[in-house]
């Protein structure tokens, strides 16, 4: 089960369910938009059903945390759950959100040692530096309002700065774009000049609608090694394959079914 705030519409179901078909597996998984005022009774709903599993998107990804019976440890530190598993009656908050985050990034690069520049100090954002840090980068945030930068960077200990410092970037090796800009409608907006971007650097951008953004495609015009927001969106969602299911995820498949998916948007 996947749930939103109203009007967003999730690739989620058409990945996880593409993995059960393949597997044979007595799932299926459904999206569902909610009220915010409704939680509580959503997440009765979910003990009387009996549902196995819930992925929490934006907006409720914190407010879910009030209405579960337990917390894992890790979901607490970032301080958001996207993914809730219903064990006989008992449901736990987790997050893998950081897994979609470091697993992406894995496939192109070591995270250890490596300098990280972390672009937004949203829930994403912290996702991103929890994962990071865990891994071994140094991590630098940038945000445009430099308060939420600030309490970002003193709860993981790491540096911060304001968007308009953005040429330190040069220095980085990893750039990570935790907000939403460059998302469809306003696929032109971009707030990391095209010439800050050199060869040396490894760009993941967050967003996956439209599946190359500007940044993305940029990154990709300087020769710079690129990770798609949908590899992200994937691993994420690996992870809460084998939690809800109790076995690993077809991950070519389920890539296969959500590229296609963005294709048609
Ligand atoms: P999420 O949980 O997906 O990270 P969020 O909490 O709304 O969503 O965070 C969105 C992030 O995108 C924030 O870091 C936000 O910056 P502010 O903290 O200054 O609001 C960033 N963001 C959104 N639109 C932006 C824009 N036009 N320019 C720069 N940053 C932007």
């Amino acid at each position: 089960m996947n749930i939103g705030g109203l009007g967003r519409k999730s690739m989620s179901p058409i990945m996880h369910n593409a993995g059960y078909q393949e597997l044979g597996l007595d799932f299926v998984y459904l999206s569902a938009s909610l009220k915010i005022e409704d939680l509580e009774d959503f997440v009765k709903g979910v003990k009387a059903m009996q549902i196995r599993g819930v992925s929490v998107i934006i907006p409720f990804k914190q407010e879910i945390m009030n209405f579960l019976d337990n917390i894992d440890d890790t979901a607490k530190e970032i301080g958001a759950v996207n993914t809730v598993v219903n064990d006989n009656g008992r449901l736990t908050g987790y997050n893998t959100d950081w897994l979609g985050v470091v697993n992406s990034l894995k496939n192109v690069t070591e995270i250890n040692g490596k300098k990280a520049a972390v672009l937004g100090a949203g829930g994403a954002a912290r996702a991103a530096v929890y994962g990071l840090i865990k891994k071994g980068a140094r991590v630098s945030i940038f945000n445009r309002t430099v308060e939420k930068a600030k309490k970002l960077a003193e709860d993981f200990d790491c540096e911060y700065f304001p968007l308009t410092d953005v040429e330190k970037i040069k220095e980085i090796d990893i750039i990570l774009n935790m907000t939403s800009v460059g998302m469809s409608p306003e696929v032109d907006k971009l707030f990391l000049p095209e010439n800050l971007i050199e060869k040396k650097h490894i760009v993941l951008d967050a967003v996956y609608n439209p599946h190359e953004t500007k940044l993305l495609k940029n990154a990709n015009k300087k020769g710079a090694k690129i990770v798609y927001g949908s590899e992200m969106l994937l691993h994420q969602g690996i992870e809460q394959f084998r939690m809800y299911t109790g076995v690993e995820a077809p991950e070519k498949i389920m890539r296969d079914a959500l590229l296609e998916a963005l294709r048609e948007e």
